[in-house]
């Protein structure tokens, strides 16, 4: 491959604005309704659930509060590393709260578990978890996922926030890497 080709990856369509646009009305309709009467803690894990959680979290018909934690395992390349960082944390105490995780995309899974054993030890009375998009080909740990966007075939996604070499997050649709 030239250097051309590395920089200028072809990328096909998978998800256009308006499947994402339907599917995430459809998914804040199911958490509005599970969560009717609750007040939950969204945490979106950055950077690559920021553009889903913005159009997500207007969507929703219950209050909520917002925080953020920022995770990397997977570097530069298209393969995870299997260790997983902590970059930020949460600043809103999560005790008592029902969280909802929103993230991008689960893979192996290696970064929810991290996660979500993270933010049990806060001791929060419920949490769930809410992924755009899910490569169960990928999984090597068992993970329950409680709301899926889509389930994807085995490739390398960009888009709508999420990355290949902090490229390609503002493409306002999901495409596959060639
Ligand atoms: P996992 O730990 O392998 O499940 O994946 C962790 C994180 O890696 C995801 O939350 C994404 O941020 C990133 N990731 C996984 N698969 C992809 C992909 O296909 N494109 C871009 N980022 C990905
Ligand atoms: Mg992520």
């Amino acid at each position: 491959m030239t250097d051309d080709a590395i920089q200028q990856p072809e990328i096909h369509a998978l998800f256009s604005e308006q499947q994402l646009r339907e599917r995430v009305a459809e998914l804040a309709e199911q958490i509005s309704r599970d969560y009717a009467g609750k007040h939950p803690l969204l945490v979106g894990v950055l950077k690559g659930a920021w553009v889903f959680m913005a159009d997500l979290v207007r969507r929703l018909t219950v209050p909520t509060r917002c925080d953020f934690l920022k995770l990397s395992s997977y570097g530069d390349g298209t393969a995870t590393s299997g260790r997983v960082q902590l970059h930020l944390d949460l600043s809103t105490p999560a005790e008592g709260q029902d969280i909802l995780v929103i993230e991008d995309i689960v893979d192996t899974g290696t970064c929810v578990l991290w996660l979500l054993d993270h933010l049990r030890r806060k001791k929060p009375a419920s949490i769930r978890l809410c992924a755009l998009l899910d490569n169960p080909a990928r999984r090597i740990t068992p993970i329950t996922i409680d709301y899926v966007g889509f389930t994807i075939p085995n490739c390398f996604v960009v888009g709508y926030g999420i990355d290949w070499k902090e490229r390609f997050r503002e493409l306002p649709y999901i495409g596959r890497l060639a």
